[in-house]
């Protein structure tokens, strides 16, 4: 769930033969580099690096402001500093930023390769602390909550189920009254079922998510799970004044269970979908990568701040007003099912992006 890609590194520095260099250097040890030719180009690149490599004198600005501000946007990162000659005063500016070391140049590419490893396996470390707390987090409050909310929710369908029939049966009979007088019984009707149906699905997910079902793998086509979703929430889609698109790049195949995939691909439609705003756009990419199936589900709306993406998938997180903060962690633990990867990302759309990557079987 790390945003920034742990092998790849940020090279600013003005001077094109020696960064080309560098970088010729450091692919061959296996990094990916991106070059910046100066301060504000380095801001303006995008930030999937876990390394920056600065030079201190850049033709826009100071190394060492542009390290402390790219500190500042990516908390996780570390610079490691360039200078052509070594004075106290810039290491002690180095020191203040937080830098992670301070090379003069010309270095060594053993002293740079090594400086950099160390700064890369710090960025690791800390990710993994915070990824390890993470999940210590999520298991203690699902304990919390434990068997006996679950047992609780079992208890709960029944007489919802119950309610449900009986409205139903409610409004056959209302209907059978003259036009005129069904209308003032029959909107109040609609929203109770509504909101039992809401109920019923939180306590599906819930169910779902606090006692996983188990399964065995058949051939799933996607693309049809695709489709049946998109129809069922077609509706929903247009009431929120919505396109809702498809796009199936690949008719693919994986090993799992149809229900399941089809009540994760829900989940995130219906965020998508409550998450833009009318006029907008959320779409479902079916396509493949290697030997993985991707299942991309996007939309215009305001996207997820990057500071929220780890949370998004704790259990009972939720930023809406009647949310269950259960949808995410559903599908989080659908995809663990079978096998496979979800991720947060920005959207070209300009909104979300949720992209789950499963491993792809059966026919082609
Ligand atoms: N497509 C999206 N766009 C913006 N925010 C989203 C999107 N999907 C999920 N979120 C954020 O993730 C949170 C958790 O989602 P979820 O687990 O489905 O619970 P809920 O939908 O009940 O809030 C949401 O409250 C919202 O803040
Ligand atoms: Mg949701």
């Amino acid at each position: 769930m790390a945003s920034a890609h742990p092998k790849t590194l940020l090279l600013v520095d003005d001077n094109r033969p020696l960064a080309d260099n560098l970088r010729e250097i450091l692919e061959d040890a296996g990094y990916a580099v991106r070059i910046a030719g100066g301060y504000a180009q380095a801001l303006a690149t995008e930030r999937n690096y876990s390394v920056a490599l600065v030079d201190v004198r850049l033709p826009d600005g100071d190394g060492t402001a542009l390290a402390a501000e790219l500190k500042q946007q990516l908390p996780d990162l570390e610079v490691i500093l360039l200078t052509g000659f070594a004075t106290l005063e810039s290491a002690v500016a180095a020191v203040r930023t937080g830098a992670w070391a301070y090379l003069t140049k010309p270095c060594s590419p053993d002293d740079l390769l090594l400086t950099i490893r160390q700064a890369m396996r710090h960025v690791m470390l800390v990710e993994e602390k915070r990824e390890l707390g993470r999940r210590a987090a999520m298991a203690e409050k699902l304990a919390a909550v434990g068997t006996l909310a679950a047992g609780l929710s079992h208890e709960i369908r029944n007489p919802l189920n119950a309610a449900s029939l009986q409205l139903t049966l409610l409004e056959r009979r209302l209907r059978r009254l003259p036009a005129e007088s069904q209308g003032q019984f029959i909107e109040p009707l609609d929203l109770v079922q509504q909101e039992i149906r809401r109920l019923s699905q939180i306590v599906t997910d819930f169910l779902q998510f606090a006692r996983p079902r188990e399964f065995t793998p058949v051939a799933v086509d996607l693309a049809a799970v695709v489709e049946t979703v998109l129809a069922l929430l077609q509706a929903q889609a247009e009431e929120a004044g919505l396109v809702l698109e498809r796009s199936i790049e690949s008719r693919a195949y994986i090993a799992g269970d149809a229900g399941l995939l089809q009540q994760a691909l829900i989940n995130l439609v219906l965020n998508a979908i409550q998450a833009t705003p009318p006029g907008g756009l959320v779409r479902v990419t079916l396509g493949e990568q290697n030997d993985s199936v991707l299942l991309r589900v996007e939309d215009s709306g305001p996207g997820i701040p990057p500071a929220l993406r780890p949370r998004v998938f704790e259990p009972f997180f939720t930023t809406k007003e009647i949310g269950s903060g259960l949808g995410l962690p559903l599908v989080h633990s659908i995809v663990q099912q079978h096998d496979g990867n979800i991720s947060v990302q920005d959207s070209t759309e300009g909104g979300a992006s949720m992209v789950l990557t499963l491993p792809r079987s059966g026919p082609r």
